[in-house]
């Protein structure tokens, strides 16, 4: 069985479909796509359907991540007995994702950035509006979040994989 994992920020259009095509590049190139599977949501439902905001479209490209083809839904009751990792981008997320767990949750539900210990802070800052340098530190924190929590993975969930 795959482990499933949601990225979680407000609007599904920058933060987490950042998370979801750096952690899902990350898989691929380490062999694990097929073990793990990525998906993200907001919290608000403000913009369902849409594509990852340009802005961040942009700056993923140039690391190499191409987030294209996603489009923005809103987390659901259900995401709790479907995913084993909810990973929200700040506490914000974190407290209105508390307020729907339902009580037979399966989710781990964390702090994407409680895997990369060592970046300075606990939440990636909402870029939306912000300039260029937001949008490149959202992949700097994001980046460092993924290796530890593949690190994590490995450690925790992959050690019956022969990998
Ligand atoms: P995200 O950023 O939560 O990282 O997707 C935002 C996107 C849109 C808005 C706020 C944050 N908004 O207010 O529309």
């Amino acid at each position: 069985m795959k482990i499933k994992v949601l990225m979680v920020c407000l609007g599904n259009i920058c933060r987490s479909p950042t998370a979801e095509g750096v952690l899902q590049q990350r898989l691929k190139a380490e062999g694990l796509a097929a073990v793990v599977q990525v998906d993200s949501a907001g919290t608000a439902g403000w913009h369902v359907g849409k594509a990852p905001d340009a802005r961040s479209q942009a700056h993923a490209l140039r690391r190499g991540y191409d987030l294209s083809s996603q489009a923005s839904r809103q987390v659901t009751a259900e995401d709790f007995n479907t995913f084993d990792y909810i990973l929200a981008m700040d506490q914000q997320n974190l407290a209105d994702l508390r307020a729907i767990n339902p009580a037979n949750s399966k989710a781990q539900l964390q702090l994407f950035l409680a895997f990369a210990p060592n970046c300075g802070t606990t939440e990636v800052p909402d870029p939306y509006y912000e300039g260029e340098a937001g949008f490149e530190q959202v992949l700097d924190l994001i980046e460092q979040a993924a290796s530890g929590f593949i690190a994590h993975l490995r450690t925790h969930d992959l050690s019956s994989h022969t990998l």
